[in-house]
């Protein structure tokens, strides 16, 4: 399969999933698991959930990670900041990158807005440069919507 369909098949993946389990430990836990299944050349994947001012590990699949980022900081601390999307080609030119796995090249954070508020990021590592495209980030940013939309992310939001 290329790599559209790929993306295409995971996202559709997703939905199956959340359709029968709205619990968000669940469903972010599974969701890591089809990203690695899904996307090639990954190294890391998984999320920050923001808890109590700070960005916490929550799950994921690849190597121990930094377990807690403040605002601002790295590349997660700065999709939370600015509320966007960071598509980092090359992990060396961005300035503040925390470096968990010395493999990580590229790397592709998406904010997780509930409410207007950022719950979480997802975090996509590569161990290659310029993994990650415009095509990866727009099919992300669906993956994240369908979680979005059939989650129960309201403990999350009553844990700020
Ligand atoms: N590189 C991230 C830290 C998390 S790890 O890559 C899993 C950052 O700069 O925020």
């Amino acid at each position: 399969m290329n790599k559209t369909a790929n993306l295409k098949a995971m996202n559709q993946a997703l939905q199956a999933l959340i359709e029968v389990e709205a619990n968000w430990l669940t469903n972010l836990a599974n969701s890591t698991a089809l990203l690695m299944q899904f996307m090639d050349d990954i190294n890391w994947a998984g999320y920050y959930i923001w808890q109590q001012g700070e960005l916490v590990l929550g799950p994921f699949q690849g190597k121990t990670a930094c377990v807690r980022i403040a605002a601002g900081q790295g590349v997660c601390g700065t999709a939370y900041s600015e509320k966007k999307v960071q598509l980092v080609e090359d992990v060396c030119q961005f300035e503040g990158h925390i470096a968990c796995d010395p493999d990580s090249r590229s790397e592709l954070v998406i904010p997780v807005i509930v409410a207007g508020e950022v719950i979480a990021v997802l975090d996509l590592d590569s161990p290659q440069l310029g993994r990650f495209d415009e095509v990866d980030k727009n099919y992300l940013l669906e993956f994240i919507k369908i979680l979005i939309t059939e989650t129960d992310f309201l403990p999350l939001l009553n844990n700020k």
